[in-house]
């Protein structure tokens, strides 16, 4: 079937570059401004090449790992993405059952379009990630319902002070709120499988999407122009609002987005359990230095913090890579949005083992049983 084509992460986004509308999938594909931090992640990891050990014995080697007290079949996971139900039937939900079933932690994304309590049910090591602006009543709400619904672990974004500026969602018609431009309906029209089998399809048995887990804007539906308003001053966000989250949350809680050293430092200072550090996949402040490239100077400022990177990860190599330069975990967003749009549960299920299978083929290439031997004596600049 379609399946058996597809032999790797890249050849989903091939894929859907043909299944989706123009619109949306640049919304997924694309980053800021001149797209610089794009690809930046992508050549952070080819900037490494390996120097691996022979003659070692790796038959029993293993991706599984813990993380903050989870186990995890593998050491990576799925990064929160949000409307990821407008590429795929009940897009988030594909995603959380695909990593249940896989045994990977999964990060419920706060833009996404199917409630929360809903997706922790279907798979309750799911983590909850938070967009809030630094309003305190607005914040605990939030916190409180994520708690009730049963997430463990919380995530808050903090590089998402205002909206990037996405000028190739301006030029094909995509937009936040939702408009139904005659760009989107002439290329939904020339995609009957997305148009059918996603859309129409959500239409009849969800009706129009909206967004469910930011209670300021819940119900408001992605087409209205309230929607942006109802998000709130997210540049009034500050560590004091991180101590208020974290003195009322009872499980693990995460920060994401950052890549200073300072910043991870300070995350371990105010409690945090983790953190990503990411550029939100190149999607937020444009020339923003790929995770990658400042891991290991992280990895150094932050203790015993567990230090989690995304970007750019498309390859069991790259996770390996950055295994080696300390990360614990690594995060996958792009890809397996793709696999979601492609091949609904069983196309997620498929991305997740071709990435497995390229971790568990790179240790035993690279002479390492255990994730414990990757380190950076293996790895040499790349010509
Ligand atoms: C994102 N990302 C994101 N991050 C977040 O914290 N909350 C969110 O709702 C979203 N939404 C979102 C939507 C889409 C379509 C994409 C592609 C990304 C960022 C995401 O979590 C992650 O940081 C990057 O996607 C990782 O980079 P790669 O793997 O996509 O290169």
């Amino acid at each position: 079937g379609r399946l058996g084509k597809i032999l790797s992460l890249e050849d989903f986004e091939e894929a859907a570059r043909r299944h989706l509308p123009r619109p949306i999938f640049g919304y997924i594909q694309g980053g800021t401004e001149t797209d610089s931090s794009v690809r930046a992640n992508r050549a952070s990891f080819a900037a490494h090449a390996f120097v691996p050990r022979v003659l070692v014995d790796t038959g029993a080697r293993s991706g599984a790992t813990m993380l903050m007290g989870q186990a995890c079949a593998q050491p990576f996971g799925i990064s929160p993405m949000g409307a990821s139900a407008l590429a795929a039937y009940r897009g988030d939900m594909v995603l959380t059952e695909a990593a249940r079933d896989a045994g990977i932690p999964m990060i419920v994304s706060g833009a996404s379009l199917i409630r929360m309590e809903d997706l922790v049910a279907a798979n309750p090591d799911a983590w909850f990630q938070a967009y809030l602006p630094g309003e305190e009543d607005r914040i605990l709400p939030v916190v409180d319902r994520a708690a009730a619904a049963g997430f463990k672990t919380l995530v808050l974004t903090a590089d998402t002070a205002v909206l990037p500026n996405r000028e190739n969602n301006v030029r094909s018609g995509f937009s936040m709120p939702l408009k139904p431009t005659p760009r989107l309906a002439w290329d939904s029209a020339i995609r009957p499988r997305w148009l059918l089998g996603t859309f129409a399809r959500t239409l009849m048995t969800h009706g129009m999407p909206h967004i469910e887990n930011m209670d300021a804007v819940r119900g408001v539906p992605l087409v209205s122009r309230n929607f942006v308003r109802a998000l709130g001053a997210r540049d009034r966000l500050t560590w004091a609002h991180f101590a208020m989250m974290r003195r009322r949350w009872p499980g693990k809680i995460v920060v994401k987005g950052i890549l200073a050293a300072e910043d991870a430092r300070r995350a371990a200072d105010e409690g945090a359990d983790g953190i990503i550090v990411s550029n939100h996949g190149g999607r937020q402040l444009d020339f923003s230095v790929a995770p990658l490239q400042v891991l290991p100077e992280i990895v150094a400022a932050a203790g015993e913090m567990p230090v989690m990177l995304d970007g750019g990860v498309r390859r069991g190599t790259d996770v390996l890579k950055a295994l080696a330069l300390g990360a614990k975990f690594v995060w996958v967003g792009r890809p397996m949005i793709y696999a979601a749009a492609i091949g609904g549960q069983p196309g997620v299920a498929h991305a997740i083992s071709l990435l497995a299978e390229e971790v568990r083929r790179g240790m035993a290439l690279l002479g390492a049983p255990t994730l414990d031997d990757l380190g950076p004596h293996l790895l040499r600049p790349a010509v």
